[in-house]
């Protein structure tokens, strides 16, 4: 079902310019994006990548009253430190433009207005709450109170970001205005709705098709699948509001656009600004309005109603209308939300991290390799400080910078600082040179589906399957013994450090361009292109540059004047503690090796004159076993009987403190001693194969 696609255009969710990003939004949207952009363009395909401030909307206003200026001067702050950042942390988009350019009025007038025109958009009075004491509606955020649907007392007006559901001020429980903090009042107003529910078939369809095609996110699916299960609404588009896109027709003076119907268009606003600088003021439409290009929206799960059900709406109904047929989003890769030490982020309740500053103090491509292994794909994930110290310093720094580091050092110190001949190959070269031909395609295929996090362990474990191999093949030994050999080592090693150049260049494109300088090789590594890792295209005698360190470690006391930042002492907190480094890759021949099995404990006992070990009888089915585990400062015998559990069913024997032990049960221990057996959800006969 794959369609070919000649173009791709990607989005980022354009952030709200009333507050500094931080890192949950870069893990959210930002990072999977770039790395999705910066692949695609090392794949030679033609893709732009589009983001931008969204500058309307009440938590803009909000922000305004607070600071007493105006919404103008709060966009135009927050506009340019966003962009900033996010220049420091290496996103590489093609265009960041601002929805309170007249370019993006327009564009938003020019879709409402043919909605309007089509007769599409209905005139309803409603109810809506009124703040007495600040005279004014209040739309949207500048009303909290209880959700309906998940008790959340903290809900917002126009959503719940607790449960994800897209509210009405009106429907919220025991209601408080933000300006006053009264509980308001209910006056009519006048406003133009969009008739969502007679979507809602198209739009089933519409991501039916689309998943079939893309694969899209099982947790993305099951947002839209509640919200169709529910009935989509109809839902009013104006709102009585000053800032933000003016609705130019008799009798809504005093209103303006929903900020959501007006924010989506600003991807389109933003690519025609993109054009414009880069003079061909029509570029826009090749990706925007050709069915042959593959549109991914990257965003975070707050924001999945928006984009998988106001925003290809509204495109649908534009389409019904026009010669001019908009593509919909091919895939939504919406991420959970990444937490901060256990935490939410919060800025108010000191559970933040500014990326400014982290950047001061860190390399970007530390955060961003550390936010790529944790990014919260399909389920909520932390970043923790010790954890960005420990992927650093043992990944990074002992992993990937050894690697480098090593080969260049010592080809510079032996081989006068060229690239040495490749002489005969033996068995351990031709498995070093099968991993290189198979890694960029299966990390490839990751990345082509949203899995950043697997594609990136992928090229990491090439590093790994590197290093050992330096280690095997002992260059220091044959330097004297058999030169050709390790003149061919090296060689090799050369070959792989120019090709992880290439491949680590999406999640770490700084360090990718210093490898590169110090291979010295012209240009950046994706202009020589992804596909080119699978080969050896290092000459022989070609002069390398000076070795430089890729990645320093980050000091104990360094990281530890961070955690002593935090709010309350998370010290004891059992989430912070270290976490081992992923093990190499095994095939799934390897791990098809080990049997794993579901057993019933049917006898335990302590063992004599031993503080740990418990005597287990069990039952696999088919047979009884003894088996003994180190668990008895964690269990007692009694705890354990009647219990299913999981062992290793084909584990030689052993003798412990003299007794048999016929297999292992399975338990999981963290750095800070607790620990627990596996027990299996559901109940389930014993013998029961585990895979
Ligand atoms: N500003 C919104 C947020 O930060 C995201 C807007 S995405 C767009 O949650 F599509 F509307 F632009
Ligand atoms: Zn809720």
């Amino acid at each position: 079902m794959k369609k070919e696609f000649k173009r791709i255009l990607v989005t980022a969710a354009l952030p709200y310019a009333n507050g500094k990003i931080h890192l949950g939004h870069l893990a959210g949207a930002y990072l999977p994006a770039d790395i999705y952009v910066r692949y695609q363009r090392s794949m030679k395909r033609d893709v732009i990548f589009i983001c931008g401030s969204d500058e309307h909307g009440v938590p803009i206003t909000i922000t305004a009253d607070q600071e007493k200026t105006s919404p103008q001067a709060v966009v135009d702050r927050y506009h340019s430190l966003n962009k900033k950042v996010f220049e420091k942390f290496g996103m590489s988009f093609d265009n960041y433009s601002r929805t309170s350019l007249p370019l993006h009025h327009e564009t938003a007038s020019e879709l409402f207005f043919k909605l309007y025109n089509a007769g599409i958009l209905k005139e309803k009075k409603e109810k809506q709450l009124y703040d007495e004491k600040a005279n004014m509606f209040l739309p949207d955020r500048y009303v909290e109170g209880t959700c309906p649907i998940c008790s959340n007392p903290e809900a917002r007006g126009d959503q719940c970001e607790k449960c994800g559901t897209f509210l009405n001020p009106a429907e919220l429980k025991n209601p408080r205005s933000k300006i006053t903090g009264e509980t308001p009042t209910v006056r009519e107003t006048t406003h133009l709705y969009f008739p969502l529910g007679e979507y809602q078939k198209k739009l089933m369809e519409y991501i039916a098709e689309a998943d079939k095609r893309d694969g899209w996110k099982e947790n993305v699916l099951q947002y839209c699948r509640s919200w169709f299960k529910e009935g989509l609404q109809d839902r009013a588009v104006t709102r009585d509001l000053q800032w933000g896109v003016k609705v130019p027709l008799a009798g809504f003076e005093n209103k303006v656009l929903y900020v959501w119907f007006d924010a989506v268009l600003g991807y389109i606003s933003s690519s025609k600004e993109w054009a414009v600088n880069n003079n061909k003021s029509d570029a826009w439409r090749n990706y925007w309005l050709d069915p042959s290009t593959k549109y991914v929206a990257f965003i975070g799960k707050d924001n999945v109603v928006f984009h998988c059900i106001v925003f290809p709406a509204m495109l649908m109904a534009w389409n019904e209308n026009s010669n001019e047929k908009y593509v919909l989003p091919e895939n939504v890769p919406a991420n959970e939300f990444l937490n901060f030490e256990g935490q939410k982020f919060s800025k108010s309740r000191g559970w933040s991290i500014d990326v400014d500053e982290f950047l001061e103090e860190f390399t970007p491509d530390s955060l961003r390799y550390t936010l790529t292994m944790n990014l919260p794909e399909a389920r909520d994930a932390d970043f923790y400080w010790k954890d960005f110290q420990a992927r650093n310093n043992n990944e990074l720094a002992d992993i990937l910078g050894n690697f480098v580091n090593r080969t260049l050092t010592f080809a510079h110190k032996n081989f006068d600082g060229v690239v040495p001949a490749l002489g005969h190959l033996n068995e351990i070269d031709g498995a070093l040179l099968n991993q290189l031909k198979l890694v960029p395609k299966t990390a490839g295929d990751y990345f082509e589906r949203y899995r950043f996090r697997d594609g990136t362990l992928e090229i990491m474990n090439l590093a790994r399957y590197a290093n050992k191999y330096f280690n095997d093949s002992e260059p220091w030994k044959t330097l004297k013994a058999n030169p050709e050999r390790c003149a061919t080592t090296i060689n090799l090693c050369l070959q792989v450090a120019r090709s992880l150049a290439i491949l680590i260049e999406p999640v770490m494109p700084f360090a990718a361009a210093t490898l590169w300088k110090i291979l010295n090789l012209p240009g950046i590594p994706s202009e020589v292109g992804w596909l080119n890792a699978e080969t050896v295209l290092l000459k022989s005698g070609h002069k390398l540059g000076t070795p430089t360190i890729l990645f320093s470690k980050i000091e104990d006391t360094v990281i530890q004047r961070y955690i002593d930042k935090l709010p309350s002492a998370p010290k004891s907190n059992k989430q912070l503690c270290e976490v081992p480094s992923v093990k190499p890759t095994i095939t799934f021949e390897d791990f098809q090796k080990i049997d794993l099995r579901v057993a019933k404990v049917l006898a335990a006992e302590k063992v004599p004159k031993s503080e740990k070990l418990i005597k287990l009888q069990i039952s696999i089915g088919s047979e009884g076993r003894q088996i003994v585990a180190g668990i008895a400062q964690h269990y007692t015998p009694e705890q354990l009987i009647g219990k299913k559990i999981v062992v290793v069913a084909n584990l030689a024997p052993a003798k412990l403190m003299g007794q048999e032990s016929n297999g292992m049960l399975l338990a999981a221990s963290d750095s800070e001693g607790h620990l627990t057996i596996l027990r299996t959800e559901r109940d389930i006969s014993e013998g029961s194969v585990v895979k």
